[in-house]
């Protein structure tokens, strides 16, 4: 029985089977960064392949100038509300700055946490070779991982800011043992983001996972955007390799403006907004007449 999103001839949500096939067949997997139920009904309805739910909230949703304020309980909640939106869509939960670091235990704990509260299909997190051990031990609990390397948001600080990885040898040598170790770890995908093209697409080559970027080349298995970039709605910055679709921070602002002006001057609620009284005017005017207020 198709859910309430799903028409008679929407496909079933799809299965890391249904990816890895993907990439066999040489299709591309196009998945969106969302974090609410609107937005992800949207992304469901567009015919998405995936949804990441990223901790880049911290920043779109929060205000916080990074991801790495952002708590368990936080990217929990979201996801719970994106699965809501979009029931039929595959989910991917992003485990936050300090979930997985202090132990291989902590990770498979949170992780699990992903799974069993917002019912989500994989988990992602970042980095390669630092966390080889951690990505192991969540594959070895049967949770589907996603790696994420290059450009890696949470360790912004160490790398000294947002910056493009792997653009010299020793950054592409970098980014080819990173997306070894995870592979060799057991994730089921691996992300890369910020990296040239020409390192993402030998690693797209070479590996048998699918390999998606962002701001990483053409020449991988899919890609991936946040939805509030490619929707114009973030002002605070639009990387270089995010195309805008539209200006919704535009749009949006105007409408505000414009409701702004029409509530001032009256013009806003117009008859049409408003509900009428059905009962006896006669009675209702003598209920004003008498009615007093305890003020
Ligand atoms: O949190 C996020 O939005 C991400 C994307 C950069 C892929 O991890």
């Amino acid at each position: 029985m198709p859910s309430a999103n799903q028409t008679a001839t929407a496909p079933k949500k799809k299965t890391i089977l249904d990816l890895q096939q993907m990439k066999d067949k040489g299709e591309k997997a196009v998945w969106v960064v969302a974090y609410d139920a609107c937005m992800a009904s949207y992304a469901e309805k567009a015919g998405m392949d995936m949804i990441l739910v990223g901790d880049s909230m911290g920043m779109i949703v929060y205000g916080y100038p990074g991801t790495v304020p952002v708590s368990m309980d936080m990217s929990i909640f979201h996801c719970q509300a994106v699965r809501r939106g979009a029931p039929d869509t595959y989910i991917i939960g992003d485990m936050p700055f300090g979930s997985y670091h202090e132990s291989s235990a902590d990770a498979v704990h949170n992780a699990v946490r992903f799974l069993k509260e917002a019912d989500v299909d994989a988990i992602k997190l970042e980095g390669g070779v630092a966390v080889k051990d951690k990505i192991e031990a969540i594959c070895k609990s049967g949770i589907v991982v996603f790696g994420h390397i290059g450009l890696t948001p949470q360790s912004s600080a160490a790398l000294g800011g947002f910056k493009v990885q792997g653009k010299s040898t020793a950054g592409a040598l970098a980014v080819l043992n990173d997306a070894r170790a995870v592979y060799e770890a057991g994730a089921r995908c691996l992300l890369i983001e910020g990296v040239p093209e020409v390192v993402t697409a030998f690693v797209a080559k070479s590996l048998p996972i699918p390999v998606y970027g962002i701001g990483a080349g053409v020449r991988c298995d899919g890609q991936v955007l946040l939805a509030a970039d490619l929707l114009g709605m973030y002002e605070a910055f639009t990387p270089k390799f995010s195309k805008r679709y539209m200006n919704l921070a535009h749009d949006v602002t105007n409408a505000f403006r414009e409701y702004v002006e029409e509530a001032k001057a009256g013009a806003f609620p117009a008859p049409e907004h408003m509900y009428k009284y059905t009962g006896d005017e006669a009675e209702l005017q003598k209920l004003f007449a008498d009615y007093k207020f305890q003020l």
